[in-house]
């Protein structure tokens, strides 16, 4: 394969703002097509980025036979459904999180993809910030020679803030209705928790699947506590990652940049990776490592190339590992954990209020 020929459903704010000039910016992808139900944007948005073929629906661009990949985002629920038409025609799928915000749903997708032959990553853009890169690498060479003993604690903080990050890629604004998505929560959540469920995950799903890479846990991760707020959101989630307390603290601070940072503590040191805010460009999380042993030093690791983007590389890999046929860094089957872990934080959160 010399290119990828690429698709991208939805022309969304994280469509135009990230997705769409990160693919179209890659040499080794052929922006092939584009699919929106809004016909105003969705000729716009092509004629910006030269995108030749374009659709009115999702369905028609899965019938392509000159598309090998498709981006898509759109609501919560709605693009884990996309995912499965595109597995079943046989196309590569990269898919905004969350994949999926039932465990009925991700089951669906990832049956979909073992049936297709065609493989699915979801854009979990933390993993590919070279910032999160030294971290996890550094976490594992501490745990393979045993330096700095063994792992004691993690703690993983979400308190938010602008997001954005003062991003200025142009995003052309619509006159129609955006193509309805449906609401879909586990079939046991009652109906007043619908909202803060998904609100909740759809944060917290980065946390949570960052964690479990940091320290290479795979499926093993299970909750111990949810003592969240009466909104359902914020609060602390203890967490047994690795077989290791973890502890998530979600919450909301007015902050002019983003608060959010990840501590992996051991028994004589820690490595702690803070977050940029999301969109900023080209600015990757910063690493701290401090270690008591041999004698007591910090340092802060920058990796080279030093001004990377997380949204850039991961568009990157996913052409990339298309290409060589190599596993993506955030499979489908990974994500399952993180899927399966938001009930099992919701439940324990509702039947300690004895909702459930
Ligand atoms: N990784 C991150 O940091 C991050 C940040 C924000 C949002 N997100 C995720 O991004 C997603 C939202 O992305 P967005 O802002 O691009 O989406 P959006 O909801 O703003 O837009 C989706 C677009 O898809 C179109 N569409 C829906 N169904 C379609 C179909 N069947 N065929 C063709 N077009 C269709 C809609 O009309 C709409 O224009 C959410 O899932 C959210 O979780 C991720």
């Amino acid at each position: 394969m010399e290119k990828v020929r690429f698709g991208y459903v939805g022309c969304g704010f994280m469509a135009q703002a990230v997705h769409i000039p990160n693919f179209a910016s890659i040499p080794d992808c052929e922006f092939v097509a584009l699919a929106e139900v809004r016909s105003d944007i969705r000729e716009r948005v092509a004629d910006r980025y030269h995108i030749p073929k374009r659709y009115a629906h999702h369905l028609e661009m899965a019938q392509d036979p000159d598309i090998d990949a498709v981006g898509i985002s759109a609501g919560y629920a709605a693009q884990g459904e996309m995912a499965i038409d595109f597995l079943k025609a046989g196309k590569h799928v990269f898919v905004e999180k969350p994949m999926a915000t039932t465990v009925e749903a991700a089951k669906r997708i990832l049956e979909a993809e073992r049936a297709g032959g065609a493989r699915l990553m979801v854009a979990y853009m933390k993993r590919y910030d070279s910032g999160n890169i030294i971290a996890r690498d550094t976490i594992r060479e501490f745990r393979k020679s045993g330096e700095l003993g063994r792992i004691t604690y993690i703690r993983t903080h979400g308190f938010c803030g602008d997001w954005l990050g003062g991003i200025d890629t142009p995003v052309e604004k619509s006159s129609e209705p955006k193509a309805p998505s449906p609401v879909v929560v586990p079939e046991w959540l009652p109906e007043k928790w619908y909202r803060p469920y998904l609100e909740f995950l759809q944060q917290y799903t980065h946390n949570i699947n960052l964690v479990r890479w940091l320290v290479d846990a795979g499926d093993d991760a299970k909750v111990r506590v949810a003592d969240l707020d009466d909104n359902g959101v914020w609060g602390t989630t203890i967490m047994e990652v690795a077989g290791v307390r973890t502890v998530m603290e979600s919450g909301l601070v007015s902050h002019h940049s983003w608060d959010e940072h990840t501590q992996v503590y051991f028994e004589h040191g820690w490595v702690l990776t803070s977050s940029p805010s999301l969109l900023l460009k080209n600015v990757t999380a910063s690493v701290e490592v401090y270690r008591n042993k041999p004698t007591p030093a910090t340092v802060h690791p920058a990796p080279s190339p030093a001004w990377t983007w997380s949204y850039k590389n991961e568009a990157v890999h996913f052409i990339e590992k298309i290409k060589s046929g190599e596993p993506f860094d955030s499979t489908a089957e990974d994500t399952f954990t993180d899927v399966r872990l938001y009930e099992e934080i919701y439940k324990d959160f509702l039947t300690r209020r004895g909702e459930l």
